[in-house]
């Protein structure tokens, strides 16, 4: 395997990670687990997360899709932002169960929409 696919890999491998946390914490938060706030669930979605980041920039560095590949990549860049934002609404932000599970939806769904762009690069997959 060349370090390009590699770096691909842990790139994908991240993206999983950080769904399932998120999917799980989902749970956490809707079943009203004490486990939502351990230090553990508090610390491990930021070094996903970071990875996740920092193998996209290598990518993006390295496979010289910059700069014709920038629209996708600025919607992935937006998108993946507001995954996360979405997302500390559905497990912190939101006062309400209702918020919060709404906000829970949203956030899976955006990050659907991330994996579709990702697969047919293309800001908008569906059209
Ligand atoms: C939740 C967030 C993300 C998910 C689920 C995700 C998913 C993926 C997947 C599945 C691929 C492989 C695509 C393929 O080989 O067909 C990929 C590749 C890639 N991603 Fe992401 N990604 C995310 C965030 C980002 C961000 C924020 C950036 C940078 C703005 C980025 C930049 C790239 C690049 C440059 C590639 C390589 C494309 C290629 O080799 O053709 N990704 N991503």
């Amino acid at each position: 395997m060349d370090h390009y696919a590699l770096i691909k890999s842990v790139h994908i491998a991240c993206a999983a990670i950080s769904l399932s946390g998120f999917v799980l914490r989902g749970v956490w938060m809707l079943t009203g687990s004490a486990l939502l706030t351990h230090r553990l669930t508090r610390l491990l979605p930021h070094l996903v997360d970071s990875g996740l980041l920092l193998s996209a920039l290598w990518l993006v560095i390295t496979s010289e899709q910059y700069p014709s590949g920038r629209d996708w990549l600025t919607v992935k860049l937006v998108a993946v932002v507001l995954y996360i934002l979405v997302g500390t609404v559905a497990l912190k932000r939101g006062r309400t169960a209702r918020v919060r599970s709404l906000a829970f939806m949203i956030a899976v769904g955006v990050f659907g929409y991330i994996v579709a762009v990702a697969l047919t690069r293309q800001p908008w997959p569906l059209t």
